[in-house]
């Protein structure tokens, strides 16, 4: 079992050595819209309590990727299916946190970009593309049981039979507003105004779906993070699981 971590200069928060590995099966989930933190609070969830962290938005995000270098329509769901078929999108669990592969090739920062970002809520939404991805989500489960998961739909159809579930939210003017600061410090300098407009942009897209939409799923812990420092988000979750008997 390999456990998670975070960098330890990391200022947000002070990690320590993760709690004592157990060895039985533990699937958290976190869901919710893009920019409410899911990815750094599932990668430290993941660290304080020894589990592996899985970001299913950068599978989409390859999907997108692969799509784009393939030139094909993203519309086009028979033609992206077709593709995922003779093209594979894994995990490597060897970088940490770990990272999507496309045919085994890193893909770094392309997936975060511009283009990725206006197709990807329309590939995400292909049914043909989601049972593709929803397949290779559960197969990670399988070979990581203790797992910290984040997407949309984690924990309303890929694994509702999960130990403990959240749904994260912040208003999307908060979200346009952390986003904007992410691009800032990579030195991308976007208006507030026309990111929020991709976001709620895709909040529609991700939320008026028929396969996999985004919801709030059905006794998640819900957890508004506008006023909540990341640190005591984490806390929060990391509370709900030991509470729940899922860290024993
Ligand atoms: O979390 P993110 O912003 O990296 O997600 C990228 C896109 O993928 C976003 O449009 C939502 C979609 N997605 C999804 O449909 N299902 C998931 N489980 C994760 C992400």
């Amino acid at each position: 079992m390999r456990v998670m971590s975070v960098p330890s200069d990391d200022p947000v928060e002070s990690l320590g050595e993760p709690d004592q590995v157990r060895s039985g099966r533990l699937i958290v989930t976190i869901d919710g819209p893009a920019g409410t933190g899911k990815s750094s609070v599932a990668q430290r969830v993941a660290s304080r309590l020894g589990l592996t962290v899985l970001d299913t938005g950068a599978m989409y995000r390859a999907a997108a990727l692969l799509t784009l270098r393939l030139g094909i329509d993203p519309t086009d769901a028979t033609g992206i299916a077709g593709a995922l078929g003779t093209h594979c999108i894994e995990m490597d669990f060897e970088t940490e946190p770990p990272t999507v592969l496309l045919d085994r090739d890193h893909l770094g920062e392309e997936i975060r970009g511009s283009k990725v970002e206006s197709i990807v809520s329309v590939v995400a939404a292909h049914p043909e593309v989601r049972d593709r991805l929803v397949a290779v989500q559960r197969a990670v489960a399988s070979s990581h049981p203790r797992l910290v998961t984040e997407g949309r739909d984690q924990g309303s159809v890929v694994f509702p039979d999960a130990d403990a579930r959240f749904f994260m939210t912040a208003s999307s003017e908060v979200r346009a507003r952390r986003r904007v600061d992410q691009l800032r410090a990579k030195g991308q300098n976007l208006d507030v105004e026309s990111v929020l407009r991709g976001i709620e942009a895709r909040d529609r897209i991700d939320t008026g779906r028929a396969d996999g939409p985004l919801v709030r799923p059905e006794g998640a812990i819900e957890i508004d993070t506008d006023h909540l420092p990341l640190v005591e988000v984490v806390d929060r979750i990391v509370a709900a699981i030991r509470d729940a008997g899922g860290d024993s």
